[in-house]
């Protein structure tokens, strides 16, 4: 193989890691934050009074899947987790896996 051709490779190859990564889409993401931000805050900062912890700016993988542990009730079912409980409901506006990445992908673009 020409050694030219290696640096093209490796563009190509991150691309299509790039691709596979982003699966959400911040935009659609943005109209399902509007139910969150009474909680989480306008931009993600968090809000102490809602007990709302701040989400801007984390990991997108992370963030799906403690929104999807919510939904599944794996999160914020036992009777002690008072904040756990306040949050899981919520989860239950998004309507299946894509809102879910959507809104992540959301979150994950914000600044914080
Ligand atoms: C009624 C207030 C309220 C609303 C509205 C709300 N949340 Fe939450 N959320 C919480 C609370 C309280 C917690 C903290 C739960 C805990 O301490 O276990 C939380 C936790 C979370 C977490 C976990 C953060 C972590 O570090 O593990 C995520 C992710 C999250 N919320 C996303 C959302 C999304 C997305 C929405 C909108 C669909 C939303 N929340 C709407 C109150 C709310």
């Amino acid at each position: 193989m020409k050694l030219a051709l290696i640096p093209a490779l490796a563009a190509l190859a991150a691309a299509f890691a790039g691709i596979a990564a982003a699966q959400g889409d911040p935009e659609r993401g943005r109209a399902w934050y509007a139910v969150c931000a009474t909680c989480h805050g306008e931009n993600g900062e968090g809000m102490q009074e809602m007990n709302g912890p701040a989400l801007a700016g984390r990991e997108e993988w992370y963030l799906v899947r403690q929104i999807q542990n919510f939904k599944d009730g794996v999160r914020g079912t036992n009777p002690g987790d008072i904040y756990g409980l306040q949050m899981a409901p919520m989860a239950q506006v998004l309507p299946d896996r894509q809102a879910i990445e959507d809104v992540a992908a959301y979150l994950a673009s914000l600044e914080y």
